[in-house]
């Protein structure tokens, strides 16, 4: 059966609860779907050395890697704010090592949503990088 966007948009805002954010109190959460169906989700966790904070969007990647999964269609990112929020560069490019053309879904707690290609948000992702003369 076909994931939907809804149920996504309801799995990352329900991690998006389990959130450690004591410094911050920005709760964001990530549901990321798999080639073959599957759903990963993940949470920030920060850290007193504020530096050492994991975001959601690579908790839910690096669970998924740890699962076995790779290949990826499509990430919901969850924000209780006005607008729905954007990933940061660090969380772009950890994305595109898997799909450059991933498809991202932002979404706010009530109902806004936006989708955007990671193509659009990081254009070039591996441009130069170890292309030594
Ligand atoms: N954060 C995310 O989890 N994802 C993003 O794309 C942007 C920021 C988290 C990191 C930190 O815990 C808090 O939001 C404030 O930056």
């Amino acid at each position: 059966m076909q994931v939907t966007n809804q149920q996504l948009i309801t799995k990352s805002i329900e991690v998006a609860g389990q959130a450690y954010a004591p410094y911050s109190k920005f709760h964001v959460g990530a549901a990321l779907l798999s080639e073959d169906g599957r759903i990963f989700t993940g949470c920030n966790v920060e850290n007193i050395s504020y530096g050492l904070t994991i975001c959601a969007e690579r908790n839910a990647v690096f669970a998924a890697v740890a699962a076995g999964c790779r290949e990826f269609s499509k990430i919901v990112i969850a924000t209780d704010t006005k607008e729905p929020a954007s990933p940061c560069g660090a969380c772009r490019q950890v994305l595109a090592e898997f799909n450059p053309d991933l498809e991202i879904l932002l979404a706010n707690f009530h109902g806004k949503s936006v989708t955007f290609s990671l193509s659009e948000l990081l254009p070039r992702p591996t441009a130069g990088i170890l292309d030594r003369p």
